[in-house]
């Protein structure tokens, strides 16, 4: 295995540090482009990775940013917008999808890794709508792509398991919209293997990959489990569609848009995968349940140790 340069968009969030972490061990020199490469949550990169504040909107940067790399990762991607028109989903993944193929055709760069989501250009959400118009537009071009589609990814520090275990934490009774619906939660490390298998792999070239774990559950299944492995009790409580619509449009108006009608309708199509893209690769895929009471232990610690913090300055 070859060391590279690899320019990584979107890179500051979850998928991104674990996978810039792996990168950088394994001896690549990796370059992370951010609208703000200053913000608190993207000084989180592991040490080895450049940080560059870029526009990453502007085709000209980007194909500055590019030349001389061997590979280009995007993982750029929204799950709200501001606004409902899906404006905002189509310049986050369509448009900037366009961007980075032409920049990378401009730069001379021919690998593109292209993260997408499992059911992209299906169902009746702009997210899934607009991820499909971005992989449409990476298959149109002449470059050596991979598409991964992963299902909810779950690891330490996700927004996943964290995130329903702080609702938790403070919520004797969750009603919870779309509760039926599917997932198979992949573990971000599998992920992350993907990504490095296929850098050097050419037979990875064109090709989609689901990434999906073994285990489907429910939404609420697994919000009840999060609650056990917590040993709390706690009354979860699945909403009809009416009234997890209404849920939805309540969840707009507060801050950060935990929720919106458009993650409402992209939960209408289930998650789960059909063609076992980590098996494809070789890798055999983590089950939830194998992780979960160390991940969620780990997390709750990390929350306890805040916590003391936050009394120690009161
Ligand atoms: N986490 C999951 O369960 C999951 C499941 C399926 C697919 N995915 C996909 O995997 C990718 C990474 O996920 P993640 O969980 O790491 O996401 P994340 O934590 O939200 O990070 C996404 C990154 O995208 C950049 N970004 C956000 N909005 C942008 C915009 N309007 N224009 C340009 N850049 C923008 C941000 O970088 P800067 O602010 O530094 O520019 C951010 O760090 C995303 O494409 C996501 O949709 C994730």
């Amino acid at each position: 295995m070859s060391n590279k340069d690899i320019v990584i968009l979107g890179g500051t969030g979850f998928v991104g540090r674990h996978l810039i972490a792996r990168l950088c061990g394994d001896g690549h020199r990796v370059t992370v482009l951010s609208r703000n490469a200053d913000a608190h949550y993207a000084r989180y990169l592991p040490p080895g990775a450049q940080r560059v504040t870029a526009d990453v909107h502007d085709g000209a940067a980007l194909a500055h940013a590019f030349a001389g790399a061997d590979a280009v990762i995007n993982l750029v991607g929204i799950l709200n917008e501001q606004g409902h028109s899906g404006q905002g989903f189509r310049r986050a993944h369509s448009e900037l999808s366009y961007l980075v193929v032409s920049a990378c055709r401009e730069a001379g760069v021919k690998r593109l890794l292209q993260m997408s989501a499992l059911n992209a250009g299906r169902g009746q959400s702009h997210y899934l709508h607009t991820r499909g118009e971005a992989e449409t537009v990476v298959k149109a071009s002449h470059l050596d792509w991979t598409i991964f589609q992963p299902s909810v990814i779950f690891g330490a520090d996700d927004g996943l398991l964290t995130r329903f275990r702080e609702l938790l934490r403070f919520a004797p009774v969750l009603p919870l919209a779309r509760a039926e619906a599917k997932f198979a939660p992949v573990y971000i490390n599998d992920v992350v293997e993907a990504f490095v298998r296929a850098l050097d792999n050419p037979a990875t070239i064109r090709q989609v990959y689901e990434l999906y774990g073994p285990e489907v559950i429910t939404l609420k299944k697994l919000v009840r489990r999060i609650a056990q492995v917590m040993g709390w009790r706690r009354l979860v409580l699945p909403l009809p569609d009416a009234l997890g619509w209404v849920q939805a449009i309540i969840a707009e108006w507060l801050p950060g848009k935990p929720f919106s009608r458009d993650n409402f309708r992209s939960l209408g199509t289930d998650s789960v995968g059909g063609i076992d893209g980590l098996h494809r690769l070789g890798i055999t895929p983590t089950p939830l349940s194998v992780r979960m009471q160390a991940l969620l232990g780990r997390a709750d610690s990390r929350q306890k140790r805040l916590n003391r913090y936050r009394r120690q300055l009161q």
